[in-house]
């Protein structure tokens, strides 16, 4: 019997974006100003250019200008960069998003560097993650992910965590290092583990709050979780699925979702929980860098 409350990221969302297109709309009646998003895609992977259309729909949807650049998959970093430098000099453009992950032949760090620090939408710019790192969480770009994390997580608990156990699986640079940093600025005791961490089971049973985002389908068990925690879950793994016969692909989170229904007072869905979330903070950033 699941006794967990289900968090429904796709209803926060879909809150967020309404009142962000609402602040939207007297930007423009008082300043005259229309935030510009511009998404630069290279290349044609099918799940990137799925959440790029949903980037640009939601996007719409508040009001913005958005703009997109689909570049093929063999485009020089010479070009891409100069691109980067038009959409920076643009000033209908307010955020710049390139979508990752990038085609082999380029340099992530040398594209997500040459954005500049104020049109940093996805918070990858040291300058931003610096901010972050330092606790400004006011002045920096947090990135859309882990930022969507907290609000759903001080929805459950409030912005103070203080005395609570934070275990963040995973120490990517796009979620779990700025999610670590979020939760200790709202004074959690973070711990961050990872691919190497010897006995993860034991460190994640002692989360009172714990963040998922490993990308391997279901890898956190039941068991792993302890009673009471409110489980973020951040992965989106398709794997493989035969219904009658037919061979399909579904959507499934890095937490065995069933099994930690049981155990956590409240969980996130995949999909329904962080995803809507990240694009909706998206658009949150957006709004910040045209105020600016
Ligand atoms: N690819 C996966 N997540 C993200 C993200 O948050 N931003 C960008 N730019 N690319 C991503």
């Amino acid at each position: 019997m699941p006794t967990a409350t289900l968090i429904d990221g796709k209803a926060r969302a879909a809150a967020l974006t309404h009142s962000i297109s609402k602040e939207t709309a007297a930007l423009h009646a008082d300043k005259g100003i229309v935030p510009g998003l511009a998404v630069v895609i290279v290349g044609e992977d099918p799940a990137s250019q799925v959440y790029v259309r949903n980037k640009q729909r939601t996007a719409e949807k508040c009001g913005f200008y958005s703009v997109q650049h689909a570049l093929a998959a063999d485009t020089s970093q010479d070009k891409v960069l100069r691109l980067i430098d038009e959409l920076n000099a643009n000033p209908a453009v307010h955020g710049i998003l390139v979508q990752l992950p990038l085609p082999q032949h380029l340099d992530e760090q040398l594209v997500t560097q040459a954005i500049l620090p104020q049109k940093d939408v996805d918070g990858f710019h040291f300058i931003n993650i610096g901010k972050l790192t330092a606790g400004d969480t006011e002045r920096a770009f947090v990135p859309c992910t882990p930022a969507g994390c907290m609000l759903l997580i001080e929805d459950q608990i409030g912005k103070d965590l203080s005395g609570l156990d934070a275990v963040v699986v995973g120490r990517s640079n796009i979620v779990g290092k700025p999610m670590a940093s979020l939760l200790l600025a709202a004074n959690a005791t973070v711990t961050i583990c990872h691919s190497r961490t010897k006995d993860l089971a034991e460190v994640t049973r002692r989360a009172d709050i714990l963040i998922a985002a490993v990308g391997r389908a279901n890898m956190i068990r039941g068991d792993w979780v302890k009673p009471g925690a409110v489980v973020i879950d951040v992965g989106i793994n398709r794997v493989p699925v035969e219904n009658g016969g037919e061979k399909r692909s579904k959507l499934t989170g890095d937490v065995a979702f069933a099994e930690a229904s049981e155990v956590a007072s409240a969980i996130t869905p995949v999909p329904g929980g962080v995803g809507p979330m990240t694009i909706a903070l998206l658009m949150a950033n957006t709004l910040k860098a045209a105020r600016a």
